[in-house]
């Protein structure tokens, strides 16, 4: 059964791909949003160990109180960024994903030394499934700009460490960026650090969205969406940094996968789980290359076990 659903799950990758490929191929695809510039002639990396050592190569920037221009603009940007650079040794990243819903993994996630979790996933209510320890969140700048997730305000976003991801143009100056971003983050920012004098909250360096998809395309055999990873990759590539090992819920979807979007919302939508606008069916197939667990624990319970960059020499 479990040989059958991986057979079916990579398949079904491969499908999505294809399909993208072809809108490049047939020159339909004449957006590029993001101005991102990629040679094709840069070599293939193909190996587990190319793949980690080329993710591992993408460091961990985030902007500083000296980056201008927020230094001009007085931005109170923290010295020590995101937990003064901790390393776990556990680490658990949990994707707002339908099919964790029901799962029972809460308790087993909670055992992990640090938890990750993304944009508006909540915990209460749905602990048995997802547990209730979170010690970072990754967010997109939807998050923190619209009105309707409350950031200032909500309990969420508190006594956690935050960070923000905003995507710049492929070429972007931070002024660039800071005038035109996605989402209009920056007042709100601004706010939140004036408001609350130790939040441990960051803003991703947004070329690093572009290293880490250059490492997508170059790991790919299609051309795939000039459009950032999701915060799902972001938050696996910077748990590698910071932990021995992590552990990864219904990224790769397992069994139990459901056409519902997330586990704390009743939408349904495919496309949560395979990808529209992110490489995601991409990220998915890569991050299914780099696990080391056996195939009964992927594809039945829906866990990924990768080591962490510390434990790779490149
Ligand atoms: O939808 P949202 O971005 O808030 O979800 C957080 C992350 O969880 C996504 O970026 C994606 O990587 C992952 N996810 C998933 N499958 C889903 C929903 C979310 O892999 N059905």
């Amino acid at each position: 059964r479990t040989a059958k659903f991986k057979e079916l799950l990579l398949k079904e990758f491969h499908r999505v791909l294809m399909g993208d490929s072809k809108v490049f191929t047939s020159g339909l695809d004449v957006h590029n949003t993001y101005d991102v510039k990629y040679d094709s002639n840069n070599p293939k990396k193909s190996s587990r160990e190319e793949v980690m050592c080329a993710l591992k190569s993408v460091q961990l920037r985030a902007i500083t109180a000296d980056d201008e221009p927020f230094s001009r603009l007085g931005f109170k940007i923290p010295r020590a960024p995101l937990q003064e650079q901790r390393h776990f040794n556990t680490c658990a990243v949990v994707t707002s994903a339908g099919a964790l819903l029901g799962s029972d993994l809460g308790e087993f996630i909670d055992s992990h030394d640090m938890v990750l979790r993304f944009n508006n996933a909540p915990t209460e209510n749905y602990t048995e499934s997802v547990g209730s320890k979170t010690t970072f969140r990754v967010l997109n700048s939807q998050v923190v700009a619209k009105p309707e997730f409350n950031f200032l305000e909500d309990p969420l976003y508190r006594n956690v460490s935050i960070l923000i991801w905003d995507p710049a143009n492929y070429t972007s100056t931070l002024e660039d960026w800071y005038h035109h971003p996605d989402y209009p983050l920056f007042p709100v920012y601004k706010k939140l650090l004036d408001r609350y004098k130790n939040a441990d909250v960051h803003l991703l360096n947004p070329q690093v969205l572009w290293g880490l998809w250059s490492v997508l395309q170059d790991t790919s055999p299609y051309r795939l969406r000039r459009n950032p990873p999701s915060s799902g990759f972001i938050g696996l590539w910077f748990a590698l940094h910071r932990c021995e090992r992590v552990r990864m819920f219904e990224y790769v979807p397992s069994a139990r996968a459901t056409r519902r979007c997330h586990y704390h919302a009743p939408a349904h939508d495919a496309a949560c789980t395979l990808g529209a606008w992110h490489p995601l069916a991409h990220e998915k197939t890569l991050a299914e290359r780099l696990r080391d667990n056996k195939d009964v624990q992927v594809f039945q319970q829906g866990i990924i076990d990768v080591p962490g960059f510390r434990t790779i020499t490149c």
